[in-house]
């Protein structure tokens, strides 16, 4: 897992591999944020936590090949990127083409892209008066937030919303979207043909 906040989706996705919802284990927590309490969460976990790049710009080639060597070196399978802030470069996709996840707090296709995180997302969502927000599962592509969408959830957008209150109320969706999409990708398999995502045989 590559992680850069308070990792409450890594949460997720450790106690439901911890309790067997989840046939699988977190390898390795990769952070570029020193004191994300992902890591501790992590740590708390008994599952290795790092911080690579610290001061590093996205794509960075040194950065980068640290994140690749970690992933490596504890045998990943699967790398899922949950508030991970830093956008990864095509040659770094291309290693792990269709092996890369990540989770928006949004419905793609609309409100992602290139300066879409954060605050930013909801915001754009209350201006634009949509009646529903969510979260979305994709793997990722050179493209931010534009890759083969595996699963989504919608969650209602209240009149009295905030980005706060919206955001809250995505998080708890997303959790539980996440548990259930890796624990199917982990059981079942997957593949990708163009932008359709098939899970199962
Ligand atoms: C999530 O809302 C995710 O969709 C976004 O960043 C947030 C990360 O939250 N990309 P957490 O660190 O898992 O608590």
């Amino acid at each position: 897992m590559l992680v850069s906040g308070t990792g409450t989706n890594l949460q997720a996705l450790l106690d439901a591999c911890d309790s067997g919802e989840i046939p699988a284990e977190v390898a390795v927590v990769i952070s570029n944020v020193p004191d994300a309490l992902a890591l501790e969460r992590a740590r708390r976990a008994g599952v290795p936590a790092i911080v690579i790049g610290r001061r590093a710009v996205s794509g960075a080639p040194a950065f980068e090949a640290a994140i690749r060597r970690a992933l490596e070196a504890h045998r990943v399978g699967l790398v899922c990127l949950a508030g991970f802030l830093k956008i990864l470069s095509p040659a770094f996709v291309a290693a792990f083409a269709g092996r890369v996840m990540n989770i928006h707090p949004a419905l793609l296709p609309a409100f992602g892209g290139r300066g879409m995180y954060g605050d930013r997302v909801h915001e754009a969502v209350l201006a634009s008066g949509a009646r529903v927000s969510g979260c979305t599962v994709h793997f990722v592509t050179e493209e931010p937030d534009a890759g083969p969408i595996i699963a989504q959830a919608a969650v209602p957008v209240h009149d009295d919303d905030d980005e706060a209150t919206l955001h809250e109320r995505i998080k708890v969706a997303e959790r539980s979207l996440l548990v259930d999409t890796v624990g199917r990708l982990v059981r079942y398999g997957w593949s990708i043909e163009g932008r359709k995502v098939r899970i199962g045989p």
